[in-house]
């Protein structure tokens, strides 16, 4: 797997190029499918691409756009940690999507087993895939953090190992913050992607970058494990 590696001198031109790569997927898959599936992250680095997504769209309705989310922190909705909150603040709030189309994880099931299944579940039935086939998204993105982490598959996780579900939950990270439990997509999933999108700001994170660019799967380094059957692009700011 050679990942393709775009460096920008900022948040606000990586958002700007991000956007551009996206409504090139999302037009290509409506022409060839109906829709565009996309799994959104969290962290600080994607906002200012949700808010450029909210005002400028992705160049087709958000009809045919189905949002879901590839980590979360089982808190409320309301805590200011949760994803699907900000998210909806920066996106949701601000652009004509249908509710329908947005598929947060669940963060009032519980135990979070539970929740995980139950939103593998739901992913499965709006797929609509074979039994047994792995959904395929037509975009996911993710971040990085200084530890490697992705998602919230953590350095030394047990979820790392996962084989056969598609989203697990995890007790609280100890290399990154918030240290609360979480839901995420597992290695199987984000691996089926067409394509893989990286968003992440360099600095803080050499090291974990440079190991996660270095084409050699590194537990250590979960985001070095992240080898989709599609693309992968890493789109980098450097300032
Ligand atoms: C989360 C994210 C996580 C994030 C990285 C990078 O829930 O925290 O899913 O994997 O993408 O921690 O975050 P920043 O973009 O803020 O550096």
């Amino acid at each position: 797997m050679t990942a393709l590696v775009r460096r920008f001198p900022d948040a606000a031109s990586l958002a700007g190029a991000a956007l551009g790569q996206i409504t090139a997927l999302a037009r290509a898959a409506h022409a060839a499918r109906g829709r565009f599936t996309m799994a959104l992250c969290g962290g600080s680095t994607p906002l200012p691409l949700y808010a450029a997504m909210a005002g400028q769209g992705l160049g087709i309705p958000f009809e045919h756009v189905l949002f879901f989310f590839g980590d979360e922190r089982l808190v409320p909705v309301t805590d200011p940690e949760n994803t699907f909150g900000v998210v909806t603040a920066a996106l949701f709030a601000k652009a004509a999507v249908p509710a329908g189309n947005i598929h947060p994880m669940p963060v009032d099931i519980v135990p979070p087993d539970l929740a995980a299944a139950a939103y593998e579940a739901e992913m499965r039935a709006t797929f609509a895939e074979p039994l047994g086939a792995v959904p395929r998204f037509d975009l996911i993105l993710l971040g990085m953090g200084p530890d490697g982490h992705t998602a919230s598959l953590f350095p030394g996780s047990p979820a790392l190992g996962e084989t056969t579900r598609l989203v697990a939950a995890v007790p609280p990270p100890v290399t990154a913050k918030p240290a609360v439990p979480r839901l995420t997509f597992t290695l199987p999933l984000l691996n089926a992607a067409r394509q893989v999108l990286f968003l992440a700001s360099a600095r803080g994170k050499e090291a974990a970058l440079e190991k996660a660019l270095a084409d050699v799967p590194d537990p250590a380094v979960p985001a070095s494990l992240v080898r989709p059957a599609g693309d992968l692009t890493w789109l980098v700011a450097t300032g």
